[in-house]
């Protein structure tokens, strides 16, 4: 069984679909052969990958012969689609802007994974659309600590080339933004390693 991870939060514009890309094709250029699954009937991550083809999508039952697998979800905390994936899942990652606002609606969406993610299972927060020097991104440790998850030590800043990044694909994306995404992957599989090649 591939390492599963879902892709959350039930806010719409975090960033969930480009994430769930453009960490899919970071996996498979750190050699774990990756897929993704696009549970979200806005099919945004399906059409661009038809454009830029840069990871395999799975079937609708996610089978294939990738290793790791990511899972696009819906904006919507009560979707059936965001709770199977969730119920299927080793790994729950929940994509948020360094905003309070954003973040205390996050809070919402914890709840939900927590309800849904098998036990044993990982669940962290992943701050996008960071702002290097700005009051939002010094203070996020603090905010994480208040929704009481934690969160991945890599963010991902706020960049214009993750908007070129649907018809472009990962070669848009400048030197900084390819590494934060690769540092994110490494990150995440060290929570649970996808399975060997062999298996
Ligand atoms: N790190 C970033 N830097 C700059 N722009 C970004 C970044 N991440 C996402 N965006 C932009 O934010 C917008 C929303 O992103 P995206 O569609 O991935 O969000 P989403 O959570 O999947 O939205 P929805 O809830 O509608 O599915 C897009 O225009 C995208 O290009
Ligand atoms: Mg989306």
């Amino acid at each position: 069984m591939p390492l599963t991870i879902t892709i959350c939060n039930g806010k719409g514009g975090a960033g969930k679909t480009t994430l769930s890309v453009l960490l899919a094709t970071a996996f498979n250029h750190a050699g774990h052969a990756a897929a993704l699954l696009d549970r979200d009937p806005q099919a945004t991550a399906s059409r661009w990958l038809n454009e830029t083809g840069d990871v395999p999508v799975a079937p609708a039952d996610g089978s294939g012969d990738h290793r790791l697998l990511i899972i696009d979800t819906p904006p919507r905390l009560d979707s059936h689609l965001l709770h199977d994936a969730l119920s299927q899942s080793h790994i729950a990652i929940i994509v948020t802007s360094p905003s309070p606002a954003d973040l205390w609606s996050s809070q919402d969406t914890v709840a939900t994974v927590r309800q849904h993610l098998p036990a044993g299972g990982h669940a962290r927060l992943l701050f996008n659309q960071v702002q290097a020097r700005t009051v939002l991104a010094r203070g996020v440790d603090n905010l994480a600590a208040r929704i009481g998850l934690p969160a991945l030590k890599t963010r991902i800043g706020r960049r214009q080339t993750f908007q070129h990044a649907p018809l472009l694909g990962w070669s848009a994306l400048d030197a900084v933004s390819r590494e934060e995404l690769l540092q994110a992957a490494l990150e995440i599989a060290s929570l649970a390693p996808p399975p060997p090649a062999s298996s």
